[in-house]
């Protein structure tokens, strides 16, 4: 059996198609669920260090290692005392580096995991353990053998997860599978970046039981889906503006011929760079930015709940010189899930000002007073750089379109946002716009792929 499984930055789905109708696979009653993974190992704990006999083994070789260093360079020799400190500190330090590292290997592939909004509420309450957000807007970002084998697990984990899901469903072995690919990846290796990110998808397929994956364009597969719902023959631009990445198709679709995709574009930017934006703007000042002498990408590190190593950089980080009340607002965010409880609120904020003009929301787990609050035009005049590449690339697209399209479809979650329809509706006036499903374009459009046809 096939499916068509979109693996979004922000929500993932599932579909297949089964003679004529199609089956969306449900996860906990609902056609999607947040991409989001919690591991309930515990992390080592500083505390925990003992001086074991093998460590202090190790210790001593440490200390005559040293001894000799000093003999030899002549500098002036330090005590025995100090010498001892010294190599119990290095030893401390590895011990950790082991345990965390077993700690996240372990995590790789444990049967415990825990998936969508689940996963955040379980690290919530747990305040320890792994949880891990939207892993595809890692994957084109250069990284190190053993992150490339966690992220790898991870993924294998999330398509795991689905196929199983699928099978419990649909009562029968779920082993191929078409999977949403954004036209460009987001990446910090240039086109190098989309490939590295294929490679990862398809290796966590084979590992999470798919014996044969496609991909597909996003924006491809919504005009599929599209298609499938046109009687009329006609020409449409598809426009799925999702958590990560704007994907843009031009096709012709609808009628009884087949659909012909004729060009994709693509922005590595979308729902969680307004996200930043808007924590950037209004949320972060109240922890010290721009009123501090913290450097701004310290608040980048901790607004960014996708990017595990600035995640772990911001966690790290001794802010016990920052003045009050910024200095114990940040220990706040540091720990028990601070960041990302922040960040929901963020993205709750956001979501809630495409229906409102205000919103206010309450930060009583920093600080038993603190709220903040902000507008709809707030958020639009946050989310400019967004909002102008969005505009600059639907400009590019009109440029090079021969004639204007007769539909523009609107898919992706942000296409909720008022300020992004109006981009849209700007850069192409008079084109009648159809809202899609903003959720279930693409998977419906991946379950009618028919692999070696149309690409
Ligand atoms: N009503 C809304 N107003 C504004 N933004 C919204 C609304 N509803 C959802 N979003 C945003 O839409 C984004 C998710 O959209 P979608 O589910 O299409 O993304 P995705 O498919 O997971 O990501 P991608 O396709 O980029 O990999 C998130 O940034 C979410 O906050
Ligand atoms: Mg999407």
């Amino acid at each position: 059996m096939r499916i068509g499984i979109d693996f979004g930055t922000s929500y993932s789905a599932a579909a297949a198609r089964i003679g004529g109708r199609l089956e969306h696979i449900r996860f906990g009653g609902l056609p999607q669920f947040r991409t989001a993974v919690f591991f309930p190992t515990a992390l080592p704990d500083p505390a925990d260090f003992r001086l074991t006999t093998a460590l202090e083994g190790e210790v001593a070789a440490l200390v005559r290692a040293a001894k000799v260093e000093q003999t030899r360079s002549g500098v002036i020799p330090r005590s025995d005392a100090q010498l001892h400190r010294d190599a119990v500190q290095i030893v401390r330090r590895q011990w950790l580096e082991t345990q965390r590292q077993e700690a996240e290997d372990a995590a790789a592939d444990l049967d415990d995991a825990v998936f969508g909004e689940d996963a955040i509420d379980r690290y919530l309450e747990e305040g320890s353990g792994h949880l891990v957000q939207s892993p595809k807007s890692m994957l084109g970002y250069d990284l190190l053998p053993r992150a490339r084998k966690t992220i790898t697990g991870i993924a294998a984990q999330i398509l795991e997860h689905i196929r199983l899901t699928a099978g419990g469903q649909l009562g029968t072995e779920v082993r191929l599978a078409t999977i949403g690919r954004p036209v460009r990846f987001r990446s910090s290796l240039g086109p190098a970046g989309g490939e590295q990110a294929l490679d990862i998808l398809a290796e966590a397929a084979q590992i999470a039981g798919f014996e044969a994956v496609d991909f597909l364009e996003e924006p491809a597969a919504a005009a599929l889906h599209y298609h499938a719902g046109s009687d009329t023959r006609h020409s449409t631009l598809v426009v799925d503006v999702g958590g990560g990445t704007t994907d843009i198709a031009h096709a012709q679709v609808g009628g009884s011929q087949a659909p012909v995709i004729h060009r994709a574009w693509g922005l590595p930017n979308g729902g969680t760079d307004v996200d930043l934006a808007l924590s950037m703007a209004h949320f972060m000042p109240l922890f010290g930015r721009g009123d501090t002498r913290v450097p701004a990408h310290h608040f980048v590190d901790a607004a960014m709940v996708q990017d595990m190593p600035r995640q772990r950089a911001f966690h790290k980080r001794d802010f016990s010189e920052v003045p009050a009340p910024y200095n114990a607002r940040l220990r706040t965010l540091q720990h028990d899930g601070g960041t990302t409880r922040l960040y929901r609120a963020v993205e709750s904020m956001k979501i809630r000002l495409s229906e409102h003009d205000d919103s206010r929301h309450a930060l009583d787990y920093i600080d038993a007073a603190l709220s903040v609050a902000a507008s709809r035009e707030d958020l639009r005049i946050a989310s400019v750089d967004f909002l102008s590449r969005l505009e600059r690339l639907l400009r590019e697209v009109a440029s090079e379109l021969e004639a204007r399209p007769d539909s523009i479809f609107l898919t992706g979650g942000m296409s909720r946002a008022p300020y992004v329809q109006a981009v849209v509706r700007e850069a192409f006036p008079n084109v009648r716009l159809v809202f899609g499903d903003p959720s279930l374009g693409v998977v419906s459009g991946l379950a009618d792929h028919a692999p070696g046809g149309l690409n």
